[in-house]
Protein backbone atom coordinates (compact mmCIF):
# COMPACT_ATOMS: atom_id res chain seq x y z
CA UNK A 1 0.00 0.00 0.00
CA UNK A 2 1.51 3.33 -1.19
CA UNK A 3 0.51 5.58 2.61
CA UNK A 4 1.51 8.82 0.30
CA UNK A 5 -0.98 8.54 -3.15
CA UNK A 6 -3.48 6.82 -1.17
CA UNK A 7 -3.70 10.08 1.43
CA UNK A 8 -3.81 12.09 -1.50
CA UNK A 9 -6.43 10.14 -3.05
CA UNK A 10 -8.41 10.39 0.26
CA UNK A 11 -8.30 14.14 0.50
CA UNK A 12 -9.42 14.34 -3.57
CA UNK A 13 -12.02 12.10 -3.17
CA UNK A 14 -13.74 13.97 0.14
CA UNK A 15 -13.62 17.48 -1.01
CA UNK A 16 -16.99 18.34 -1.45
CA UNK A 17 -17.70 19.87 -5.38
CA UNK A 18 -17.76 23.82 -3.94
CA UNK A 19 -13.95 23.01 -1.83
CA UNK A 20 -14.88 22.31 1.51
CA UNK A 21 -12.88 19.26 2.85
CA UNK A 22 -15.07 16.88 5.05
CA UNK A 23 -13.09 16.35 8.55
CA UNK A 24 -14.03 12.75 8.14
CA UNK A 25 -16.59 10.80 5.66
CA UNK A 26 -17.13 7.84 7.78
CA UNK A 27 -17.66 9.81 11.32
CA UNK A 28 -20.59 11.43 11.78
CA UNK A 29 -19.82 14.04 14.00
CA UNK A 30 -17.47 14.95 11.80
CA UNK A 31 -19.09 15.63 8.81
CA UNK A 32 -18.50 19.37 8.43
CA UNK A 33 -15.50 21.53 7.51
CA UNK A 34 -12.94 23.03 10.09
CA UNK A 35 -10.98 25.36 8.94
CA UNK A 36 -8.29 24.51 11.03
CA UNK A 37 -8.03 21.02 9.62
CA UNK A 38 -9.01 22.30 5.85
CA UNK A 39 -5.94 24.58 6.07
CA UNK A 40 -3.36 22.53 6.90
CA UNK A 41 -5.13 19.62 4.20
CA UNK A 42 -5.16 22.31 1.46
CA UNK A 43 -1.32 22.94 2.73
CA UNK A 44 -1.13 19.48 1.76
CA UNK A 45 -2.19 19.57 -1.69
CA UNK A 46 -0.32 23.07 -2.65
CA UNK A 47 2.70 20.54 -1.52
CA UNK A 48 1.49 17.95 -3.65
CA UNK A 49 1.10 20.39 -6.88
CA UNK A 50 -2.70 19.55 -6.51
CA UNK A 51 -3.20 23.61 -6.70
CA UNK A 52 -6.96 24.01 -7.93
CA UNK A 53 -7.77 21.71 -5.03
CA UNK A 54 -6.34 24.37 -2.16
CA UNK A 55 -7.94 27.16 -4.58
CA UNK A 56 -11.20 25.62 -4.20
CA UNK A 57 -10.85 25.34 -0.45
CA UNK A 58 -9.49 28.93 -0.19
CA UNK A 59 -12.31 30.09 -2.27
CA UNK A 60 -14.76 28.18 -0.35
CA UNK A 61 -13.67 30.16 3.42
CA UNK A 62 -14.18 32.90 1.04
CA UNK A 63 -17.91 32.76 0.15
CA UNK A 64 -18.53 31.64 3.94
CA UNK A 65 -16.65 34.60 5.55
CA UNK A 66 -18.34 36.84 3.08
CA UNK A 67 -21.57 34.95 3.78
CA UNK A 68 -21.27 35.74 7.94
CA UNK A 69 -19.20 39.08 8.14
CA UNK A 70 -22.04 41.20 9.43
CA UNK A 71 -21.31 38.99 12.22
CA UNK A 72 -18.21 41.07 13.38
CA UNK A 73 -19.74 44.57 13.24
CA UNK A 74 -22.63 42.67 15.78
CA UNK A 75 -19.11 41.52 18.05
CA UNK A 76 -18.13 44.91 17.77
CA UNK A 77 -20.98 46.22 19.41
CA UNK A 78 -21.26 43.90 22.33
CA UNK A 79 -17.74 44.54 23.15
CA UNK A 80 -17.90 47.79 23.13
CA UNK A 81 -21.18 47.73 25.62
CA UNK A 82 -19.25 45.10 27.31
CA UNK A 83 -21.47 42.50 26.61
CA UNK A 84 -20.07 38.44 26.11
CA UNK A 85 -20.16 37.73 22.51
CA UNK A 86 -22.34 34.89 21.59
CA UNK A 87 -23.31 33.19 18.46
CA UNK A 88 -24.88 35.85 16.67
CA UNK A 89 -21.01 37.42 17.36
CA UNK A 90 -18.99 34.79 16.55
CA UNK A 91 -17.79 33.43 13.45
CA UNK A 92 -17.99 29.46 13.42
CA UNK A 93 -15.26 27.18 13.46
CA UNK A 94 -16.89 24.71 11.19
CA UNK A 95 -18.99 24.90 8.59
CA UNK A 96 -21.40 22.54 6.31
CA UNK A 97 -19.67 21.58 3.30
CA UNK A 98 -22.10 23.61 1.36
CA UNK A 99 -20.68 26.66 3.18
CA UNK A 100 -23.10 27.43 6.42
CA UNK A 101 -23.45 27.21 9.76
CA UNK A 102 -24.78 23.94 11.13
CA UNK A 103 -27.99 23.68 13.24
CA UNK A 104 -27.94 25.08 17.02
CA UNK A 105 -29.12 21.87 18.11
CA UNK A 106 -25.54 20.73 19.89
CA UNK A 107 -24.42 24.22 20.71
CA UNK A 108 -24.34 24.25 24.49
CA UNK A 109 -22.59 20.61 24.74
CA UNK A 110 -19.69 21.59 21.58
CA UNK A 111 -18.34 25.03 21.51
CA UNK A 112 -18.28 27.02 18.18
CA UNK A 113 -15.96 30.31 19.70
CA UNK A 114 -12.34 28.69 18.33
CA UNK A 115 -10.54 31.35 16.93
CA UNK A 116 -7.29 29.48 15.50
CA UNK A 117 -8.50 28.80 11.99
CA UNK A 118 -8.92 32.61 11.09
CA UNK A 119 -5.37 32.67 11.58
CA UNK A 120 -4.56 29.21 10.04
CA UNK A 121 -6.54 30.04 6.60
CA UNK A 122 -4.46 33.33 5.73
CA UNK A 123 -1.25 31.19 6.85
CA UNK A 124 -2.43 28.53 4.24
CA UNK A 125 -3.60 31.04 1.67
CA UNK A 126 -0.46 32.82 1.76
CA UNK A 127 1.84 29.48 1.14
CA UNK A 128 -0.63 28.63 -1.67
CA UNK A 129 -0.17 32.24 -3.24
CA UNK A 130 3.76 31.64 -2.56
CA UNK A 131 3.50 28.40 -4.44
CA UNK A 132 1.39 29.50 -7.47
CA UNK A 133 2.25 32.96 -7.35
CA UNK A 134 -2.01 33.39 -7.60
CA UNK A 135 -1.91 37.35 -6.47
CA UNK A 136 -5.18 37.18 -8.01
CA UNK A 137 -6.36 34.86 -5.80
CA UNK A 138 -5.82 37.81 -2.78
CA UNK A 139 -8.02 40.79 -4.86
CA UNK A 140 -10.44 38.32 -5.38
CA UNK A 141 -10.22 37.12 -1.75
CA UNK A 142 -10.01 41.28 -0.62
CA UNK A 143 -13.50 41.31 1.83
CA UNK A 144 -12.70 38.20 3.46
CA UNK A 145 -9.18 39.05 4.62
CA UNK A 146 -10.15 42.06 6.01
CA UNK A 147 -12.82 40.81 7.67
CA UNK A 148 -10.82 38.21 9.53
CA UNK A 149 -8.25 40.44 10.35
CA UNK A 150 -10.70 42.72 11.95
CA UNK A 151 -12.09 39.56 13.97
CA UNK A 152 -8.80 38.64 14.89
CA UNK A 153 -8.18 41.85 16.36
CA UNK A 154 -11.61 41.95 18.36
CA UNK A 155 -11.15 38.42 19.59
CA UNK A 156 -7.24 37.21 20.11
CA UNK A 157 -7.39 38.71 23.81
CA UNK A 158 -10.95 36.44 24.36
CA UNK A 159 -10.91 33.16 25.84
CA UNK A 160 -12.24 30.62 23.56
CA UNK A 161 -12.25 27.09 22.74
CA UNK A 162 -8.89 25.84 22.32
CA UNK A 163 -7.87 23.26 19.17
CA UNK A 164 -9.24 20.33 20.96
CA UNK A 165 -12.61 21.89 21.34
CA UNK A 166 -12.08 22.16 25.43
CA UNK A 167 -10.76 24.89 27.56
CA UNK A 168 -13.40 28.01 26.70
CA UNK A 169 -12.32 29.55 29.74
CA UNK A 170 -9.06 30.15 28.50
CA UNK A 171 -6.24 31.53 26.22
CA UNK A 172 -4.38 29.31 24.21
CA UNK A 173 -1.20 29.93 22.55
CA UNK A 174 -1.48 27.65 19.93
CA UNK A 175 -4.35 29.73 18.91
CA UNK A 176 -2.37 32.82 19.29
CA UNK A 177 0.31 31.25 17.18
CA UNK A 178 -2.06 30.52 14.20
CA UNK A 179 -3.25 34.00 14.50
CA UNK A 180 -0.02 35.25 14.59
CA UNK A 181 1.13 33.25 11.47
CA UNK A 182 -2.31 34.64 9.67
CA UNK A 183 -1.36 37.86 10.67
CA UNK A 184 2.19 37.74 8.99
CA UNK A 185 1.10 36.55 6.18
CA UNK A 186 -1.35 39.54 5.62
CA UNK A 187 1.57 41.61 7.30
CA UNK A 188 3.42 40.54 3.83
CA UNK A 189 0.94 41.54 1.14
CA UNK A 190 1.22 44.94 1.67
CA UNK A 191 1.73 45.75 -1.88
CA UNK A 192 -0.95 44.31 -3.01
CA UNK A 193 -4.01 47.02 -4.05
CA UNK A 194 -6.28 47.30 -1.51
CA UNK A 195 -4.65 45.39 1.18
CA UNK A 196 -1.62 48.11 1.79
CA UNK A 197 -3.59 49.44 5.14
CA UNK A 198 -4.40 45.88 6.30
CA UNK A 199 -1.46 44.55 6.09
CA UNK A 200 0.00 47.76 8.06
CA UNK A 201 -2.97 46.71 11.08
CA UNK A 202 -2.06 43.24 11.05
CA UNK A 203 1.72 43.21 11.07
CA UNK A 204 1.54 45.56 13.91
CA UNK A 205 -0.69 43.07 15.88
CA UNK A 206 1.25 40.38 14.62
CA UNK A 207 4.29 42.01 16.92
CA UNK A 208 2.14 42.16 20.17
CA UNK A 209 0.72 38.45 20.00
CA UNK A 210 4.49 37.89 19.79
CA UNK A 211 5.27 40.00 22.75
CA UNK A 212 2.61 38.49 25.07
CA UNK A 213 3.37 35.24 24.11
CA UNK A 214 7.02 35.69 25.41
CA UNK A 215 5.71 37.62 28.12
CA UNK A 216 2.75 35.36 29.34
CA UNK A 217 3.45 32.08 28.19
CA UNK A 218 6.44 30.77 29.12
CA UNK A 219 6.83 29.06 32.72
CA UNK A 220 10.17 27.85 33.51
CA UNK A 221 11.49 28.35 30.32
CA UNK A 222 9.36 26.97 28.15
CA UNK A 223 5.95 27.29 26.69
CA UNK A 224 2.50 26.13 28.36
CA UNK A 225 -0.68 24.96 27.24
CA UNK A 226 -2.95 27.57 28.89
CA UNK A 227 -3.24 31.17 29.66
CA UNK A 228 -6.08 32.90 31.84
CA UNK A 229 -7.50 35.87 30.19
CA UNK A 230 -6.71 39.68 31.36
CA UNK A 231 -9.27 40.65 34.06
CA UNK A 232 -10.07 43.32 36.36
CA UNK A 233 -7.07 45.74 35.32
CA UNK A 234 -5.11 42.47 35.98
CA UNK A 235 -2.71 40.91 32.97
CA UNK A 236 -2.76 37.82 31.36
CA UNK A 237 -1.31 35.21 33.46
CA UNK A 238 -0.15 31.07 32.64
CA UNK A 239 -2.24 28.76 33.96
CA UNK A 240 0.53 26.82 36.18
CA UNK A 241 -0.74 23.54 35.75
CA UNK A 242 -1.77 23.35 32.58
CA UNK A 243 1.51 21.17 31.49
CA UNK A 244 2.41 20.81 27.74
CA UNK A 245 0.49 19.99 24.69
CA UNK A 246 1.56 18.70 21.61
CA UNK A 247 0.01 21.60 19.34
CA UNK A 248 2.36 23.51 21.12
CA UNK A 249 4.31 22.55 17.91
CA UNK A 250 2.80 25.06 16.03
CA UNK A 251 4.37 28.00 17.72
CA UNK A 252 7.88 26.92 15.96
CA UNK A 253 6.05 25.16 12.72
CA UNK A 254 4.32 26.10 10.44
CA UNK A 255 3.43 29.40 12.07
CA UNK A 256 6.85 30.51 12.66
CA UNK A 257 6.34 33.22 16.20
CA UNK A 258 10.05 31.90 17.44
CA UNK A 259 12.75 29.83 15.63
CA UNK A 260 13.51 26.51 15.57
CA UNK A 261 16.30 26.88 18.09
CA UNK A 262 14.73 29.33 20.40
CA UNK A 263 15.45 28.14 23.55
CA UNK A 264 12.06 28.14 24.87
CA UNK A 265 10.59 26.40 21.51
CA UNK A 266 13.73 23.54 22.04
CA UNK A 267 12.54 23.25 26.40
CA UNK A 268 9.17 22.47 24.84
CA UNK A 269 9.46 19.81 22.20
CA UNK A 270 12.12 18.13 24.91
CA UNK A 271 8.84 18.24 27.13
CA UNK A 272 6.61 17.05 24.56
CA UNK A 273 9.15 14.00 23.34
CA UNK A 274 9.60 13.67 27.83
CA UNK A 275 5.84 13.36 28.63
CA UNK A 276 3.43 13.04 25.06
CA UNK A 277 5.68 10.65 22.83
CA UNK A 278 5.28 7.06 23.30
CA UNK A 279 8.93 5.20 22.73
CA UNK A 280 8.47 3.52 19.74
CA UNK A 281 4.60 4.59 18.93
CA UNK A 282 3.09 7.97 18.59
CA UNK A 283 2.24 11.54 20.28
CA UNK A 284 -0.67 11.87 22.71
CA UNK A 285 -2.43 15.63 23.04
CA UNK A 286 -1.68 15.77 26.45
CA UNK A 287 -1.37 13.65 29.65
CA UNK A 288 -4.89 14.36 30.94
CA UNK A 289 -6.46 13.52 27.65
CA UNK A 290 -9.61 11.22 28.11
CA UNK A 291 -11.17 11.70 23.94
CA UNK A 292 -11.71 8.32 23.08
CA UNK A 293 -9.64 7.09 26.04
CA UNK A 294 -6.27 9.18 24.93
CA UNK A 295 -4.94 7.85 22.71
CA UNK A 296 -2.08 8.55 20.20
CA UNK A 297 -2.50 10.61 17.41
CA UNK A 298 -1.09 10.57 13.74
CA UNK A 299 -1.77 14.12 13.27
CA UNK A 300 0.81 14.89 15.89
CA UNK A 301 3.13 12.14 15.66
CA UNK A 302 3.72 13.89 12.18
CA UNK A 303 3.94 16.87 13.18
CA UNK A 304 6.76 16.10 15.32
CA UNK A 305 8.19 14.00 12.65
CA UNK A 306 8.35 17.03 10.53
CA UNK A 307 10.02 19.12 12.93
CA UNK A 308 12.50 16.54 13.23
CA UNK A 309 13.10 16.85 9.38
CA UNK A 310 13.86 20.95 9.70
CA UNK A 311 16.08 20.18 12.76
CA UNK A 312 18.05 18.11 10.68
CA UNK A 313 17.02 14.40 12.91
CA UNK A 314 15.71 12.76 9.68
CA UNK A 315 16.08 9.28 11.19
CA UNK A 316 13.80 10.28 13.96
CA UNK A 317 11.42 11.50 11.13
CA UNK A 318 11.38 8.17 9.07
CA UNK A 319 10.77 6.64 12.60
CA UNK A 320 7.48 8.40 13.11
CA UNK A 321 6.38 7.91 9.59
CA UNK A 322 7.43 4.19 9.99
CA UNK A 323 5.01 3.79 13.08
CA UNK A 324 2.37 5.48 11.22
CA UNK A 325 2.76 3.61 8.59
CA UNK A 326 2.44 0.34 10.68
CA UNK A 327 -0.50 1.68 12.02
CA UNK A 328 -2.61 2.06 8.27
CA UNK A 329 -5.65 -0.47 7.75
CA UNK A 330 -5.42 -2.54 5.26
CA UNK A 331 -6.88 -0.09 2.75
CA UNK A 332 -4.22 2.65 3.41
CA UNK A 333 -6.90 4.47 5.72
CA UNK A 334 -5.26 6.41 8.76
CA UNK A 335 -7.47 7.18 12.16
CA UNK A 336 -7.68 10.03 14.49
CA UNK A 337 -5.75 8.39 16.80
CA UNK A 338 -4.50 4.79 17.81
CA UNK A 339 -6.14 3.48 20.78
CA UNK A 340 -3.42 0.40 21.41
CA UNK A 341 -1.29 2.16 24.58
CA UNK A 342 -4.36 4.56 26.21
CA UNK A 343 -3.85 7.36 28.70
CA UNK A 344 -7.44 7.00 30.23
CA UNK A 345 -8.87 3.20 29.05
CA UNK A 346 -11.83 3.78 31.45
CA UNK A 347 -12.49 6.43 29.12
CA UNK A 348 -12.79 4.92 25.53
CA UNK A 349 -15.83 2.43 25.57
CA UNK A 350 -17.68 5.68 26.70
CA UNK A 351 -17.27 7.46 23.59
CA UNK A 352 -17.18 4.00 21.70
CA UNK A 353 -20.87 3.72 22.67
CA UNK A 354 -21.58 7.90 21.71
CA UNK A 355 -20.13 8.37 18.48
CA UNK A 356 -19.41 4.56 17.30
CA UNK A 357 -15.49 3.84 16.56
CA UNK A 358 -12.50 6.63 16.14
CA UNK A 359 -13.00 8.94 13.04
CA UNK A 360 -10.84 7.24 10.42
CA UNK A 361 -10.17 7.85 7.68
CA UNK A 362 -9.49 11.61 8.90
CA UNK A 363 -8.67 14.06 6.55
CA UNK A 364 -6.45 15.72 8.79
CA UNK A 365 -4.32 12.68 9.29
CA UNK A 366 -3.75 11.93 5.93
CA UNK A 367 -2.42 15.48 5.36
CA UNK A 368 0.14 15.43 7.68
CA UNK A 369 1.64 12.60 6.42
CA UNK A 370 1.79 13.77 3.02
CA UNK A 371 3.43 16.93 4.71
CA UNK A 372 5.68 15.11 6.27
CA UNK A 373 6.64 12.71 3.54
CA UNK A 374 7.42 16.05 0.97
CA UNK A 375 9.38 17.45 3.96
CA UNK A 376 11.39 14.61 3.90
CA UNK A 377 12.30 14.32 0.19
CA UNK A 378 13.33 17.32 1.36
C1 LIG B 1 -10.40 17.78 17.29
C2 LIG B 1 -10.24 19.04 16.46
C3 LIG B 1 -10.58 18.77 15.02
C4 LIG B 1 -11.91 18.06 14.86
C5 LIG B 1 -12.16 17.59 13.45
C6 LIG B 1 -11.78 17.23 17.07
O1 LIG B 1 -11.94 16.08 17.85
O2 LIG B 1 -10.20 18.06 18.65
O3 LIG B 1 -8.93 19.52 16.55
O4 LIG B 1 -10.60 19.98 14.32
O5 LIG B 1 -11.94 16.93 15.70
O6 LIG B 1 -11.13 16.79 12.98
Amino acid sequence: MDLFQHSINVILKNQHPEGAYIASPAFETYHYCWLRDGSFIAYSMDKVGKYESAKAFYRWVGRVITRYAAKVNVLEAMLQKGEKPDHRAILNTRFTLDGFEEERSDEGEWGNFQVDGYGSWLWGLAEHVNMTGDKALLQELLEPINVSVRYLQLVWQLPNYDCWEEHPEYLHPYSLASIYGGLKAVASWSDQPQLSACAKMAGDLAGEIKRFLADYAVVDGRFIKHLYPAQKGQPAKPVLNSGVDASLLGLALPYAVFGLNDPAIEATIQAIEKDLHLPGGGVYRYKEDVYYGGGEWILLTAWLGWYYVLVGKKEEAFEMLKWIESTAAENGDLTEQVSEHLLAPAHFQPWLEKWGPVASPLLWSHAMVIILHKALEG
